[in-house]
């Protein structure tokens, strides 16, 4: 599709763009909205810069795509329940999305994307990393794939959530403590395809994937270990390097991220929407 509206410039090698010529705080028009979501489909993840969005704004230009998500396991903003504050303050040892992930994949219908803003970031440090699913799972060998293809994994929120998980609500602004209504699994397919652009892509999601249907956590880890070191392996990577005002806009759905814990003594604070998304095949 030919842009007529944005200019769309590739970020990295593997997936990212950075997308120029669109205000998110205006109700932009269908064939800009329409061309955003291709420029999501085309990298993955989409970056803006130097934006100015009150939480209504950026909860507006969130539902062009969707209807939005509120977090089963992490409470939204008061005024704002479908907004996440993602907060580190120069004291707290813990980030949020500090390990390779995608977001709330344990849900029957896993998110369409994310769209990430930010209020206030580190001197320095705080970077986020994405890994482009689709290349993990082309790069695999025949023999691979056709092993995988067919394959049942489990999601679960209980390592990071449930009982048995770190209790963060001292040591992290994004409270959270081990609780019970995170003792659940859903099945997934190993590899899935995208709904939209049709292309199979790998779909393990770090801790929220413990184990393969009908296996022990045992028996399934040198595979999901292997297959998480191929989800991230760094040419199939983007990072970007944040400043106050940007946006980066994820497709959950082929992609895994990772939030750099690297700039402790300093905040961060990032207000994250979230798209509800549909049932894997
Ligand atoms: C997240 O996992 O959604 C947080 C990403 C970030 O703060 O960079």
């Amino acid at each position: 599709m030919k842009q007529q509206h944005i200019t769309v410039t590739p970020w990295a090698g593997a997936m990212g763009a950075l997308v120029e010529g669109a205000d998110l705080s205006q109700d932009l028009p269908d064939d800009v909205i329409a061309e955003i979501r291709q420029a999501l489909l085309d990298h993955l993840v989409i970056f803006f810069r130097r934006q100015e969005m009150t939480p209504e704004q950026h909860l507006a230009f969130a539902r062009r795509f969707g209807t939005l998500n509120l977090h089963d396991q992490v409470k939204g903003m008061e005024d704002h329940p479908e907004i996440i504050e993602v907060r580190k303050e120069p004291q707290d040892e813990r980030n949020f999305g500090g390990a390779w992930h995608g977001d709330v994949t344990y849900m029957e219908e896993p998110p369409l994307g994310s769209i990430l803003y930010a209020k206030e970031v580190p001197p320095v440090g705080g970077d986020t990393l994405w890994a482009n699913q689709y290349l993990a799972y082309e790069e695999l060998s025949d023999g691979m794939r056709a092993m995988l293809d067919g394959l049942t994994v489990i999601h679960t929120p209980a390592k990071i959530y449930g009982l048995q998980s770190q209790d963060w609500s001292k040591d992290s602004s994004v409270k959270t403590s081990p609780n019970e209504t995170a003792e659940y699994e859903t099945e997934h397919p190993l590899i899935r395809t995208h709904p939209e652009t049709g292309r199979k892509c790998l779909a393990v999601s770090g801790l929220f994937t413990p184990r393969l249907k009908d296996m022990t956590e045992e028996e399934s880890a040198p595979l999901l270990d292997f297959l998480m070191a191929q989800a991230t392996r760094e040419p199939f990577t983007c990072r970007w390097r944040w400043e106050a005002g940007d946006v980066a806009f994820w497709d959950n759905r082929c992609t895994l991220h990772y939030a750099l814990n690297d700039y402790h003594g300093h905040r961060r604070v990032m207000h994250r929407v979230t798209i509800n998304g549909d049932k894997p095949y």
